[in-house]
């Protein structure tokens, strides 16, 4: 499975660059880090993380979209262009990736959309859990659902489960199959620190000092 730290925020993926096989940014995640040069930030990350860089284009329309993605392809050979999984979102995926240009379809919310992304040659698809949960349903469930139909077709495109917002979404995405996830700090931080591994460690401790103390 790989595992992307979904943040802009440099020093963060400074801490967990070891950990991390590529990085995931959006719109909204870009405008946390104030006024940004989209190219100035991303060469950043090539130089922390040797892996896929998500970064999202700001048109709607398929023409923009696909010179968006061209020039922010231009930028690093890590980049995958984020497109939405949108009419023009998707028709822009098959002309970028008919170009050799990684793409991630992100904002999927269905099967027939991860569908498309992977009919249309989409690098990566990412259903977003949290937001699907958000609205009384189970976003697990599209991961597993998406998992299926690609193994029934074959499909190549990888599912990079999203919108994590807990440690559960982790274990049960990973459960479900999924080929990649990407997670806030939040999250990623939980896989550190657990409770019972301090308090073990702690005994462990305190056990050997006795004992060097006989
Ligand atoms: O990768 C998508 C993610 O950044 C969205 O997360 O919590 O805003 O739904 P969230």
């Amino acid at each position: 499975m790989e595992i992307f730290l979904d943040t802009a925020d440099i020093s963060l993926i400074e801490k967990y660059k070891d950990f991390v096989d590529g990085v995931t940014t959006n719109p909204s995640i870009l405008s946390k880090q104030g006024s940004v040069d989209v190219k100035d930030v991303v060469l950043k990350i090539s130089k922390l993380v040797d892996g896929p860089i998500s970064v999202e284009v700001i048109s709607s329309d398929f023409d923009g979209m696909v010179t968006e993605g061209e020039n922010l392809a231009k930028i690093h050979s890590n980049v995958c262009v984020k497109l939405p999984c949108t009419f023009d979102g998707l028709k822009a995926c098959k002309a970028l990736s008919n170009k050799g240009i990684a793409t991630n379809l992100t904002l999927c919310f269905s099967v027939p959309q991860a569908m498309m992304a992977a009919k249309c040659g989409a690098t990566y698809v990412s259903p977003f859990i949290g937001r699907i949960d958000d609205i009384g349903q189970d976003g697990i469930n599209l991961i597993a659902d998406i998992v299926e139909v690609y193994d029934v077709y074959g499909f190549e495109t990888k599912v990079l489960s999203a919108s994590v917002r807990n440690i559960n979404h982790f274990i049960q995405a990973a459960m479900a199959g999924s080929d990649a996830i990407t997670l806030p700090e939040k999250v990623l931080e939980q896989v550190f620190v657990h409770p019972l591994t301090d308090i073990g460690l702690k005994k462990f401790m305190s056990d050997w000092s006795k004992l060097k103390g006989k």
